[in-house]
């Protein structure tokens, strides 16, 4: 099938605006919200209020609520941080590089039963405004800023929300669910308290 011709958003209020557009209809064109998120062109001073880092781990920092249909987030990871190996609960995951780049890293569901290494099935890199997908049925994926020299910021939107996911040991395939939480909502640091079950890092 031919693509369409993708709209270029041209600030980040924009492609905002486009997303909640493509979310008003019930089913989710993945190429149309990859494409569009592709096509918008990071500029930090859009998004530099949402981006806080912290010293010791990456943070989820809410940028939309996408009404009720995605939310939409900016992760910042300092040098060498990274997330667990986690599912996605069901969910479509977009992730698009703001600023500096990650490594992807994608495994295969481990058997119910196995108790050994996980299996890899591929990783990347991803660069700067590339936007990538991952759903359930793909696998399961640990994401790392592996610079010792430069952060890296990444858009991420998820349909529909969700506040728990699976993270998965490597070594054993063993699995535990973990809540995830916001380090700052709407450009506002979180409470302190509320910040605390975070563990998907
Ligand atoms: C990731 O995809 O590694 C980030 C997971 C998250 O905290 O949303």
């Amino acid at each position: 099938m031919e693509r369409t011709e993708v709209i270029k958003p041209q600030t980040l209020d924009d492609l905002i605006k486009i997303l909640h557009k493509i979310f008003e209809s019930d089913k989710v064109n993945i190429e149309e919200v990859q494409d569009i998120m592709e096509a918008y062109e990071s500029n930090p001073q859009e998004w530099s209020k949402f981006a806080k880092f912290d010293q010791h781990r990456y943070t989820r920092n809410l940028v939309d609520e996408g009404n009720g249909k995605f939310n939409l987030m900016i992760l910042c990871w300092g040098e060498g941080h990274g997330s667990s190996i986690h599912d996605h609960t069901d969910s479509h995951c977009f992730m698009k590089l703001l600023q500096g780049q990650l490594k992807e890293t994608l495994f295969q569901w481990p058997e119910q039963e196995s108790h050994g290494d996980m299996v890899q099935k591929s990783q990347r890199i991803l660069v700067e405004n590339q936007c990538a997908y991952i759903n359930d049925s793909i696998g399961l994926h640990r994401v790392e800023n592996v610079s010792h020299t430069e952060v890296a910021a990444s858009l991420h939107l998820y349909s529909p929300p969700f506040k728990q996911c699976q993270t998965f040991d490597q070594r054993t395939g063993h699995r535990n669910s973990v809540k995830m939480t916001f380090w700052s909502k709407f450009g506002e640091r979180t409470p302190f308290a509320a910040t605390l079950s975070q563990e998907n890092n």
